[in-house]
C-alpha cells in the first residue's frame, strides 16, 4: 500500500500537501482586498454583466467553479469555453472574458486570445504574471501558487479557485450587487479553506490505502457530483486519467441514468463528490444495485469525510484533495511516475 508523506520524493505529493500553505499565502496577499471591492477595482476593468471563461484542462475546471460562483452569488450568467474551440464563439455586450492558465503559455489559450473579437476586456488568471498571456491582456491576476513541477496541476487549481472566487465576490461588491456584510461572511468562509484542505489530506491519508488496493485492478472509473460538485468530479476524473492511464468519465449525477449507468458492472468504482445534495442518495442507490463500488468524498458519513461549509462560495473545494490523492495513490501503486505522465506536458505550447 502507498503512503503519502511530507518527505515524498515526487513533486506531486509535495504539491498536494503544500496546498494549505499555498492557500494561506494567497489569502494573506489578497484576502483583505476582497470585501472592500479593491481586488476588482485595482484591475481597472469596466463593469460586466456576464463572464466567459476560456481555458484548457484543469484550468477549465477551475474556471467552471468560478463561473458557477458568479451565477450563484450574483445571479450573472457565465459560460466556459474550451480554448481550442473558442474561435467564433459569440461574445455578448457586457462580457468579461477570463482566460485561465497556470502557465500562461498554453498555445490554445494564446490563439483564443488572438482570435477574440476586438473591444471586449480580457482578464488573465495565471500563476506567472510575466507569462505571454499575462503580458498580452488588459488586466492580470496572479494565483500565486509558487512553482508547480508535477505535470498534473494541483496547488495551482486550488489557488486559481481561491483567487477567482475572491475576484467574483470583489466585483459583485464593487458593482453594488452584493453588500459588504455578505462579502465579509463569504471571505470568512475562504479563510477556512487552508484548514479544510489540511483536514481533507489527513483523512485521505488515513482512509485511502485500502480503497486504492481495492480498485487497483479496475479498468474504468466514473466520477459524479451535483451542482458545484460537478466541476470537482471532472477534476477528479482528469487527475486519474492523467497519471494512472485508467479511463475515467465525469458526469453530473443526474445524467447517470441517461447513459453512463450502462457502464456500471460488478466492482466498477464510482467516486461521488457528496456535498450533501439529497438527490445523490438515489444516484448512489442506482449504482449499488448494479454492484458498483461507491466511494463517497464529502459530507459526514462519506467514505472519506472532508470539512465542507454548505454555503461555501467555491463549493466542496476540500474534496479535491482526496481526489488528487486517489489518483496519485493509484499511480504509485501501479508503478507509474506521477510527475511525468506519458504523452503529456506541463505546458502545451503547440496547437
Ligand atoms: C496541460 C497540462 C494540464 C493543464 C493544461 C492547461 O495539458 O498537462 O495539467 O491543466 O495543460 O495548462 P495551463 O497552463 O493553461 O493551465
Amino acid at each position: 500500500t502507498f503512503s503519502l508523506t511530507l518527505e515524498a520524493d515526487d513533486h506531486m505529493a509535495a504539491e498536494i500537501l503544500e496546498q494549505p500553505e499555498a492557500a494561506t499565502r494567497l489569502l494573506e496577499e489578497v484576502g483583505g482586498r476582497i470585501a472592500t471591492g479593491a481586488l476588482w477595482n485595482d484591475l481597472g476593468l469596466p463593469r460586466f454583466d456576464r463572464m466567459r471563461v476560456v481555458a484548457c484542462g484543469t484550468s477549465l475546471n477551475a474556471g467552471e467553479v468560478i463561473g458557477s460562483a458568479l451565477s450563484r452569488l450574483g445571479g450573472l450568467a457565465h459560460s466556459s469555453v474550451v480554448a481550442s474551440e473558442a474561435a467564433g464563439s459569440v461574445v455578448e455586450p457586457g462580457t468579461l472574458t477570463v482566460m485561465m492558465s497556470q502557465s500562461g503559455e498554453t498555445a490554445d489559450v494564446l490563439r483564443a486570445l488572438d482570435e477574440s473579437p476586438e473591444g471586449f476586456p480580457v482578464l488573465a488568471l495565471v500563476n506567472n504574471v510575466h507569462s505571454t498571456l499575462g503580458r498580452k491582456v488588459d488586466a492580470v491576476l496572479s494565483c500565486s501558487a509558487g512553482p508547480e513541477i508535477g505535470v498534473a496541476a494541483t496547488k495551482t487549481f486550488v489557488c486559481q479557485i481561491l483567487v477567482g472566487t475572491g475576484l467574483v465576490i470583489s466585483s459583485l461588491v464593487a458593482s453594488g450587487r452584493m453588500d459588504t456584510a455578505q462579502a465579509r461572511r463569504l471571505v470568512n468562509d475562504l479563510y477556512l479553506v487552508p484548514e479544510q484542505l489540511a483536514e481533507a489530506a489527513a483523512a485521505a491519508r488515513a482512509l485511502l490505502p485500502p480503497l486504492v488496493d481495492e480498485v487497483r485492478g479496475a479498468k474504468g472509473f466514473l466520477f459524479l457530483g451535483r451542482g458545484a460538485g460537478v466541476a470537482y468530479a471532472a477534476e477528479g476524473a482528469l487527475k486519474l486519467k492523467e497519471i494512472t492511464y485508467r479511463w475515467a468519465e465525469a458526469y453530473p449525477a443526474g445524467e447517470l441514468k441517461h447513459g453512463p449507468l450502462a457502464l456500471v458492472e460488478q466492482g466498477t468504482p464510482v467516486v461521488v463528490v457528496d456535498d450533501g445534495d439529497p438527490r445523490l442518495a438515489g444516484n448512489i442507490a442506482e449504482v449499488r444495485a448494479r454492484g458498483g463500488r461507491i466511494i463517497t468524498i464529502g459530507r459526514a458519513g462519506s467514505s472519506i469525510e472532508v470539512p465542507l461549509s454548505l454555503a461555501a462560495p467555491c463549493g466542496p473545494l476540500a474534496a479535491v484533495v482526496p481526489l488528487q490523492m486517489l489518483a496519485l495513490g493509484l499511480a504509485v501503486e501501479l508503478g507509474f511516475d506521477a510527475d511525468k505522465p506519458r504523452n503529456l506536458a506541463k505546458s502545451v505550447t503547440v496547437d
